[in-house]
């Protein structure tokens, strides 16, 4: 199969640079192009990038001389994925998808539209129905999303509960990882400390979980009837947010019950996605897992993991959930978001 060419929007940026990592040797997409702001473009993406390199292993050299571009629609690839600043995504995006480019989003602009899918491929591939209203916006192009770094990890423990026993009532705490908060988390006041406050981040939560839980009737979103309440705090931790979550079920269960919908949840294996983790859901039994260090990169990253589930006194069960932020959180769940969309024939 020829590779397709992509864009990354952001390049330079935490998320950015994790797209460039995970796309190094990839069987479909190819980098062609990378953009960022007018500070970064025209400069190699290793002389853009200066010190700000931050993942563990050197610069890819498949990209490190490509010359960094504005943000504008005429870049020379067919997909652009996304992880601008939210402060300048939404109207770039747009642009990029009257133009014909298949926009994959890492940004909360357009997440809320309602003629946007806010995509998990294991979770709503249905919602993917909504693109033939957006044809009206932008022709042949179009916006895909992934969710919040906090929101996915928690929907996808969240969606065999609710497939098997109804989902009534949630309750979440985060501990979120520096990375979350992009090339900025890295000088936050975090030694020694908890930020008890991420702007925006607990609405994000609790709208986004709705959407990606509900169904479409009559081509419109209809969102999930569940009571849902966070409360997000930003950690010192590297990689990875880890939260601890209390249900309120609809059906009796019985700790077997629940742990076998967890664990056999993978509704794309048989797909063979490129990035879909096998398992999907990794159960961890000992007392102290998850742990962020330890348990973050399992299935490369796209795997989620949960843990010390028990009963709750108050609501029915309470667990604990770890997802990589900046991988099934943020570029990879992009990426998979692109896989899937090209097996499915929207992009050629
Ligand atoms: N970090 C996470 O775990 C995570 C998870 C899910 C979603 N997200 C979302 O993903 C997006 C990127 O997050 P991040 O953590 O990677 O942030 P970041 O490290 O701050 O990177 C922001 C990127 O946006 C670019 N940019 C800023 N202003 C611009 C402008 N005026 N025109 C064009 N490009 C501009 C920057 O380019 P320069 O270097 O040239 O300034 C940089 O490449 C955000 O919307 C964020 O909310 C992040």
């Amino acid at each position: 199969m020829e590779k397709i060419k992509v864009g990354i929007l952001g390049a330079t940026g935490m998320v950015g640079q994790r797209f460039v990592e995970l796309l190094q040797d990839y069987p479909w997409f190819e980098v062609t192009e990378l953009a960022a702001s007018e500070r970064s473009a025209g400069r190699s993406y290793k002389e853009a990038l200066g010190k700000r390199w931050s993942l563990s292993d050197k610069i890819p050299e498949n990209v490190a001389n490509i010359k960094v571009k504005e943000c504008k629609p005429n870049l020379d690839c067919k997909i652009v994925f996304s992880a601008l600043d939210s402060s300048v995504a939404g109207p770039i995006e747009e642009e990029f998808a009257k133009n014909g480019y298949a926009v994959f989003s890492n940004s909360k602009n357009h997440r809320m539209d309602d003629d946007v899918p806010l995509l998990i491929p294991e979770v709503n591939v249905e919602h993917l129905s909504i693109l033939k209203k957006q044809k009206e916006r932008f022709g042949k192009g179009f916006i895909v999303t992934n969710p919040n770094c906090a929101t996915i990890g928690l929907v996808m423990a969240l969606k065999p509960l609710d497939d098997n026993f109804g989902l009534k009532k949630v309750f979440v705490t985060t501990m979120q990882a520096l990375s979350g908060a992009g090339l900025a988390g890295l000088s936050l006041d975090i030694d020694d400390n908890v930020i008890p406050y991420i702007d925006g981040e607990e609405e994000k939560v609790e709208t986004e979980s709705m959407k990606l839980l509900g169904k479409i009737k009559n081509d419109k979103f209809s969102f999930a009837d569940i009571k849902i309440s966070a409360q997000c705090n930003r950690v010192n931790v590297k990689d990875g947010h880890l939260e601890a979550v209390s249900v309120e079920l609809d059906k009796k269960a019985d700790l077997g019950q629940i742990k076998g919908a967890l664990k056999n949840f993978n509704p794309l294996k048989e797909l063979n996605l490129p990035s879909a983790p096998n398992p999907l859901i990794v159960l961890k039994e000992e007392v102290d897992r998850p742990q962020p260090k330890h348990d973050r990169s399992l299935g490369n990253g796209m795997a989620v993991t949960v843990g010390r589930i028990r009963k709750c006194n108050i609501l029915d069960y309470r667990f604990s959930v770890l997802s990589h932020n900046t991988i099934r959180g943020a570029a990879g769940a992009s990426i998979l978001n692109a896989e899937l969309m090209k097996f499915k024939g929207y992009i050629e």
